[in-house]
């Protein structure tokens, strides 16, 4: 692997209209920290930057709904979101924000620069705007029906439901947010970045030459580069944003994907005056820890602006990670379902580590996770508590007991004794190599390995048989102990920084070097340590219960809210002719398998009481194979076979979907009745 001098490390700015919740946390700010903590105390010359990304319309938005001005809404979160992530001991060397005035500055030269060079092109398109507001309605301020899964709340950049990546002209149904009214087209000038001209040298930069990235990030990528790169606005028309430098701009902001990533830029100036070396000499290597949602930002259109601008350097590696889902539902803010770190620090006060060991050992590094309060639970209790917690509290309770508190020498090593401490340089080993490539998950075991080794010795040696016996051998295991203690505080470190300090200030231990990780004689006969406390306590029933409930109410005020949710209208009437012919009949599922590579579809075998067949239908997100097999549903026959994935589908099955939530149900009769029963 190659050396490099220096590192820049970026977290994704996070938009500064709403608090920090646990899926920020577990797939951006705990890896980037433990990154980052890991690298200092390597001795690494490093500067991590991050910040609110303070424009854009997620702000307006949410200015307009309170009723105050965007700057109002800045000014809130980023000081709340700044405070939160200090708690909890997310230690950026700078937080700053995308409406400081040096970046202003930075995002306007950067845009200058790239429109002397001739690296935009200028594109009159129709656009939509609201007329009742007189304004352009860009990306969110439009909603509609997404055309891919049918949602009625997609928004005019990106529907929440797919995930697909939209424009507002691609939804059926537009409707202005501000108005509600249906918009209208207007013509507008804005400036692209046409990425189709950098495309050849990306693929050779990503598909070529970094392929040692995740496979999310590299596939994610790969799937953008074969279809092929378009160019894309860099400006929008909107009050709130930094003004396009361009004579005859007026109205026109950057756009805020263009704005908020130059924010790393602008926060590295804000941190040293040293800052050119970190971001242009091939020296340094960048880092992006960002969510899946933003690969596409970091992997392609970030790197193709710092190549058309020319001066700088591009990221060594994205680790993006997958999405964190709390109690098997999607994280989402508008529906308040979230655990949000400010509530966190205050409902759990002194359970930073707590929150920063669950969320990584649970990180949703390579799929999507889900977050459960019982497995919150379960991990404090039988891990931090019954492993780490119990450990460091026999070796320092008994050293108290047997030896006053002064670190007892040992005496003659066993063959066990030596086996066990061997062990320290090789979890260090892969405790250092997991964390070099991203894989914080397995870096914790590594770290907690040295907890698990302590224990397990401690239980295998049972000094508290042995002393009566013989002491000098209690000496023997205390020492041994204390040494695999102390690396220990060495080694979870980078993972839970406030009960490192904690066992250090236990063992009245100044902070030995990373670099002496792994060795036994951290500690050294004779030292007096301090009392011992108790580092994590039990989680009990009635506190998960208490979380649980909260969401459990969120939930109903939620299924309230969306009572009044968008039910489609009736549709135009029809001759009763017209309902007669089609053929719905009840038949019986036979067989049913997932159909390899979809997510959403399954083949089923159904007996329709007059002939067997073949229906594709793509339910499989809302029932297993197994659960079909044997139901009656009801299927429209006569509907023209169709070949979907290499099966010909022989008719429809019937299915509601709910308006609030989209979830399918099936339709059955409600008691069991022959086969090729006609529906009527
Ligand atoms: O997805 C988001 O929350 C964006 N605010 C991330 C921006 S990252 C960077 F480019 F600034
Ligand atoms: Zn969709």
């Amino acid at each position: 692997m190659k050396e490099f001098k220096r590192y820049l490390v970026t977290s994704a700015l996070p938009y500064a209209n709403g608090p920090v919740h646990i899926g920020h946390l577990a797939g951006v700010y705990i890896p980037s920290d433990i990154y980052v903590r890991y690298l200092r105390l390597r001795g690494k010359d490093v500067v991590w930057v991050c910040g609110s990304d303070e424009h854009g319309v997620p702000i307006t938005i949410k200015a307009r709904t309170e009723g105050v001005t965007p700057q109002d809404i800045v000014d809130k979160y980023n000081a709340m979101i700044k405070d939160s992530f200090a708690k909890l001991g997310i230690s950026f060397d700078i937080y700053s924000r995308t409406t400081s005035p040096v970046h202003a500055e930075t995002a306007s030269a950067f845009f200058r620069t790239l429109y002397d060079k001739g690296e935009f092109t200028e594109q009159t398109t129709m656009q939509y705007y609201d007329e009742e507001a007189k304004t352009f309605l860009a990306d969110r301020y439009v909603m509609g029906t997404c055309p891919h899964c049918q949602n009625e709340r997609a928004y005019g950049d990106q529907c929440e439901k797919c995930g697909s990546t939209l424009n507002p002209t691609n939804l059926i149904n537009p409707r202005s947010t501000i108005t509600g009214s249906a918009p209208v087209m207007r013509e507008t000038t804005h400036w692209y970045l046409p990425l189709d001209r950098h495309e050849a040298f990306l693929r050779e930069w990503i598909l070529e030459g970094h392929k040692e990235w995740k496979a999310n990030v590299y596939g994610q990528c790969k799937s953008w580069l074969d279809l092929g790169l378009q160019p894309r606005a860099v400006s929008r028309d909107l009050d709130w944003g930094i003004p396009v430098p361009v004579e005859g701009a007026e109205g026109k902001v950057l756009y805020v994907w263009f704005d908020a990533p130059i924010g790393y830029i602008s926060a590295t100036k804000e941190l040293t005056p040293d800052w050119e070396k970190y971001w242009k000499d091939p020296e340094t290597k960048m880092v992006h820890f960002i969510g899946k949602d933003n690969i596409v930002f970091h992997c392609i259109v970030f790197p193709a602006m710092l190549w058309a601008h020319g001066d700088f350097i591009l990221p060594e590696n994205v680790p993006a990670n997958e999405f964190l889902n709390l109690e098997s539902d999607k994280i989402s803010t508008s529906r308040n379902w979230a655990v949000w770190l400010h509530e966190y620090l205050e409902e759990f006060p002194g359970k930073q580590d707590v929150l920063r060991y669950v969320l990584c050992a649970n990180a949703p590094e390579t799929k999507d996770n889900d977050f459960t309060w019982r497995d919150f639970q379960a991990r404090n209790n039988n891990e931090l508590v019954a492993v780490l917690g119990n450990f460091v509290n026999r070796a320092l309770v008994l050293t108290g007991k047997y030896f006053d508190g002064v670190v007892p020498a040992a005496g003659q090593l066993t063959d066990h004794d030596r086996d066990v401490l061997a062990e320290m340089p090789q979890l260090r080993r892969s405790l250092e190599e997991n964390i070099e490539n991203y894989r914080f998950r397995e870096a914790l075991k590594d770290a907690m390995s040295f907890a698990r080794l302590g224990n397990k010795y401690l239980a295998d040696t049972e000094p508290w048989k042995v002393y009566k016996e013989n002491p000098a051998r209690v000496a023997t295991i205390l020492n041994v102990s204390l040494q695999i203690t102390a690396n220990l505080a060495v080694a979870i470190e980078p993972f839970m920084p406030f009960t490192a300090e904690k066992i250090l200030a236990m063992l009245a231990l100044s902070k030995p070097a990373w670099e002496r990780l792994g060795e036994q004689d951290l500690i050294t006969a004779g030292h007096k340590i301090g009392t011992a406390e108790l580092l994590f306590e039990k989680i009990e029933d009635s506190v998960i219960e208490l979380q649980l409930q909260k969401l459990a109410d969120t939930r109903k005020v939620n299924t309230e809210n969306s009572k009044d949710a968008v039910v489609e209208p009736q549709k135009g009437s029809i001759a009763f002719d017209d309902f007669g012919r089609m053929d719905i009949r009840v038949a019986t599922v036979m067989a049913a398998e997932k159909i390899a590579k979809t997510k959403k579809l399954l083949k089923l075998k159904i007996d329709t009481g007059f002939d067997k067949r073949e229906i594709v239908s793509g339910i499989a997100e809302y029932y297993s194979p197994e659960e079909l097999i044997g139901r009656q549903v009801l299927v429209l026959v006569n509907l023209e076979p169709r070949e979907l994935k290499g099966v010909l589908s022989q008719g429809m099955i019937l299915m509601a979907q709910d308006p609030a939530t989209g979830r399918l149900a099936l339709m059955s009769p409600d008691s069991k009745i022959g086969p090729g029963a006609v529906v009527k």
